[in-house]
């Protein structure tokens, strides 16, 4: 009797959509925007958007777990997204601040490891306690590890690496692509496989921009806080249709 490798309700569901349970991509990076057209077509204030927007990590963190990604990694918020108005700016801060220590728990129990990324020291003090208490209680969990990206940019990224480097005092000879890997902001976490962007733009925003030079990037019209753990799924299934050559000859 032939023995299915489903194991839970995410995974039939994904069978269901022709994803291969057995080649799923080991690390996902989601730029989850769209967040101000879905209020706005709704006639509501953006940061509802932004409330709605979180309900949808919600389901895409469980369906990514369960389907077997290790590493998903999230763009909630840029270096660059200071400049939007003061309100929204402060409000999304306060709602990732809530969202982190009430989802903490649930997180906990399902072996969730989180982590962050971005420059935390210059986010409110309220948001980097939450993010750094979730980290330390979270830290020995061996599940999927979840990356906040806040207060990122790929070029302060670097830059930051760049920094560290010099600091280290290091010689020009002795710096290669490996050294510079080693001082980003996650240096033990793979590059992404796949990276999905919701609501249209064709652009990387500067997330990720060292890490995601051999990544797969799929768009969906999708604004995000409609996506589901379907359009999830959908987007690994492209990616599984896709050739991944790294500058190589590939029959
Ligand atoms: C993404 O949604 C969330 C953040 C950037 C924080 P947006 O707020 O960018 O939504 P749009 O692009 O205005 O629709
Ligand atoms: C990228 O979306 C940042 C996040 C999703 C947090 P933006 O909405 O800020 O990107 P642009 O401004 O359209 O490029
Ligand atoms: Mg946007």
């Amino acid at each position: 009797m032939a023995v299915s490798a489903v194991q839970n309700s995410t995974q039939a569901l994904a069978e269901s959509l022709g994803v291969d349970l057995s080649r799923v991509p080991e690390h996902v990076a989601v730029i989850m925007d769209g967040n101000g057209r879905w209020a706005k077509a709704k006639g509501f204030a953006r940061l509802l958007g932004h409330r709605e927007g979180y309900r949808a990590l919600r389901g895409v963190l469980l369906a990514a777990s369960e389907l077997g990604v290790r590493y998903l990694t999230v763009y909630a918020f840029s270096a660059e997204n200071w400049r939007r108005p003061k309100d929204e700016v402060m409000g999304l801060m306060k709602l990732i601040e809530t969202a982190a220590r009430e989802e903490l728990r649930v997180m906990h129990q399902n072996n969730v490891r989180v982590h962050v990324s971005g420059r935390i020291s210059e986010v409110p003090d309220g948001l980097r306690k939450a993010l750094t208490d979730g980290m330390a209680t979270t830290a020995t969990n061996t599940g999927i590890t979840f990356t906040l990206a806040i207060n990122y940019g790929g070029r302060a990224e670097i830059v930051d690496a760049v920094k560290s480097i010099v600091a280290a005092g290091l010689s020009p000879e002795d710096v290669t692509e490996e050294t510079i890997q080693a001082h980003l902001y996650n240096p033990g976490h793979p590059d992404p496989d796949l990276m999905v962007r919701t609501a249209g733009e064709m652009r990387w925003s500067n997330f990720l921009i060292w890490q995601s030079a051999y990544t797969e990037l799929v768009v969906t019209d999708v604004t995000w806080p409609d996506f589901k753990p379907q359009h999830f799924l959908e987007a690994v299934e492209t990616f599984q249709r896709r050739t991944r050559k790294f500058g190589a000859v590939v029959e």
